[in-house]
């Protein structure tokens, strides 16, 4: 039996197990999938019992993605520029292979809901870890983004690690320039605390697409339901892009890419 699990701490949430076990239905795969809480103290340990129990693989997810970047042996190049891990591979000869599947799976959303067009102007609010997961994927799909964050030295930071990979610039939330973005994605914390980060309607209004990173259980999240009121042309959550991270984790384990579109229901 393949032997796979999702890490974190909440993790009773995780939508991971009936995501990768749909996957592996599809593929005609035996798969063992468990949530497990990980250890704030012990999270190195039990990782490192996991695998020598048989582990295979693992998604990571809050607050352990920098911890387990950390204990890997090896990097993808957009786990590196992410500096977090949120899927891991025991390789043949035991090394833990890290990658980070986050941005690929925006980037496959983006082009499932037609807005992966060379050259778009994105807007991207905030700068925190969610934000430096996706920027390289973003990047290599030829995407224009101005970053905005309240704290402009962080936006900076990103812009200027970032630049050789594309176009990047940084800008403060209140200086946004008012030309027409493709697309608005919030990849701010803030809807975790019923709120939405400020920029002017008329931005908002003005946009193709409005995506939140953060999808909510039977409704509207915070973003979603502002950018709605503003009149932005298209809304979309992150619940294809937690759908798409995962296929993405589930191709680098079985080698497979699978078919997401009859899970993007579930909520
Ligand atoms: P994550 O890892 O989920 O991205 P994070 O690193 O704490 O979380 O980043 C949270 C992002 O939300 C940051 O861009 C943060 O802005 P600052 O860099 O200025 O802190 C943004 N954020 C959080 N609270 C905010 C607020 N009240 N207004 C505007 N932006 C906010």
């Amino acid at each position: 039996m393949n032997n796979y699990a999702v890490w974190g701490n909440p993790i009773a949430q995780s939508k991971s197990p009936e995501i990768q076990q749909h996957f592996a239905a599809q593929q005609a795969i035996d798969l063992a999938y468990e949530r497990k809480l990980g250890d704030e103290v012990r999270f190195e340990q039990q990782l490192a019992d996991f695998f020598a129990d048989g582990g295979q693989g693992c998604n990571i997810t809050a607050p352990f993605k920098a911890r387990a970047f950390a204990l890997a042996d090896l990097h993808s190049e957009r786990c590196l520029t992410a500096e977090a891990c949120n899927t891991l591979k025991k390789l043949p000869d035991g090394r833990l292979y890290a990658d980070n599947t986050d941005g690929a799976g925006l980037v496959s959303d983006l082009q499932r809901l037609g807005w992966l067009q060379p050259q778009q102007n994105i807007l991207i609010l905030g700068a925190g870890g969610a934000t430096k997961g996706v920027l390289l994927p973003l990047l290599q799909a030829q995407q224009q983004i101005t970053l905005a964050n309240r704290t402009l030295a962080k936006a900076q930071q990103l812009a200027d690690k970032f630049q050789s990979h594309g176009s990047i610039q940084a800008v403060e939330l209140d200086h946004i320039p008012e030309k027409r973005f493709d697309v608005i994605i919030n990849a701010t914390s803030l809807g975790l605390q019923g709120k939405v980060v400020e920029i002017k309607a008329e931005i908002m209004q003005k946009c193709g697409l409005a995506y939140d990173m953060q999808y909510a259980k039977g409704s509207d999240t915070p973003f979603i339901a502002w950018a709605k009121q503003c009149g932005a042309a298209q809304t979309a959550d992150g619940i294809g892009m937690l759908i798409g991270q995962a296929a993405h984790a589930f191709e680098l384990w079985f080698g497979v890419m699978p078919e997401v579109s009859a899970l993007l229901k579930i909520r």
